[in-house]
């Protein structure tokens, strides 16, 4: 990791984002898990999102990706109206990853990443059955595209490997060539370190930077805020589903509010925070969490 990797080019704030949110809201009976939401995403940003568990973050990733249709508010994507529905969403150019992690267990590595491919390719069911000269030519790309994905991610050398014999970082990263095999423009990671070792989690940051270098944006959930603190341009804290604070990773860890929501008051929080030491800032084990 170099310096170099945390200076973005200055965007102009006059850009269109790429993904616009307002006021996204989701009531499931009485509890309001996410509470009047907006975020504004821009080509080439990372963008953390934290908060602690319960806050709401999954779900609001759930309404921004189709798996739930907001109670109200609106998601814009390049400028339209998002159609709530997973499909039109990664067509539209948004992929993401689960805080459970979600591969085909009995397929390979590569296979898992073809899979995420396939939502590109034209060819449909009966040039499939037929397996005509199209279906050859992309299921040739597709194999090529995929192979190259797992290089990208560092992952070649267990391409053949069944993906539930991966150990649980390489899941992780296999998930995330998966997302990136669907083309996107943004790369939506739901607690992408969770499970692994400070090695991984340092390589997970390198990659990520690597995505956000190769032109997409990024928006990640963690708790491991010095993994926050590396990575994020800006970055939102969610608290009971509302919006808390949403500012530079240095504005984020010195509000005391911020401080407050994820480890009570007092000069020993404070000095935690700022220490950034991840054991103590890093909240409870993911307990799996509403991936719907
Ligand atoms: N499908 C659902 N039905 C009912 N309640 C839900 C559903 N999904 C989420 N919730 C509730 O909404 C709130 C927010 O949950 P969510 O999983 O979004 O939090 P989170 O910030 O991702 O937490 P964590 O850090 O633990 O993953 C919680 O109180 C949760 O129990
Ligand atoms: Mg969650």
């Amino acid at each position: 990791m170099t310096a170099t990797h945390q200076i973005t080019e200055p965007r102009s704030e006059s850009a269109e984002p790429l993904l616009r949110a307002t006021g996204v809201t989701m009531r499931f009976g009485g509890l309001v898990a996410v509470d009047s939401v907006d975020l504004d995403v821009h080509p080439g940003e990372i963008v953390g999102l934290i908060g602690p568990n319960g806050a709401g973050k999954t779900t609001f990733f759930n309404c921004l990706t189709g798996l739930y249709k907001p109670t109200s508010g609106q998601v814009l994507f390049n400028g339209s109206v998002l159609a709530p529905k997973p499909r039109k969403v990664v067509q539209a150019g948004m992929a993401r990853t689960f805080q459970n992690i979600r591969l085909f267990a009995n397929m390979t590595a590569l296979e898992n990443v073809m899979v995420g491919r396939y939502c590109r390719t034209t060819s449909g069911p009966f040039t499939s059955i037929i397996r005509g000269p199209k279906f050859r030519r992309e299921e040739r790309e597709t194999r090529e595209k995929s192979a190259e994905l797992l290089d990208f991610v560092g992952l070649t050398k267990v391409s053949g490997n069944l993906a539930r014999n991966l150990p649980y970082g390489d899941q992780r990263r296999l998930e995330i060539a998966r997302a990136l095999a669907t083309d996107p423009q943004l790369l939506l990671l739901d607690e992408p370190t969770a499970g692994m070792n400070p090695q991984e989690t340092r390589q997970a940051e390198e990659l990520i930077f690597k995505i956000r270098d190769s032109g997409l944006a990024v928006v990640t959930i963690e708790h491991d805020m010095r993994f926050i603190f590396t990575l994020c341009d800006r970055v939102l804290c969610l608290v009971q589903g509302r919006p808390l604070v949403l500012g530079t990773p240095a504005e984020v860890q010195s509000d005391p509010r911020v401080i407050e929501a994820y480890i009570g008051t007092g000069a020993e929080a404070e000095e935690a925070l700022q220490d950034k030491g991840p054991e103590l800032v890093k909240g409870p084990e993911s307990k799996g969490g509403h991936d719907a």
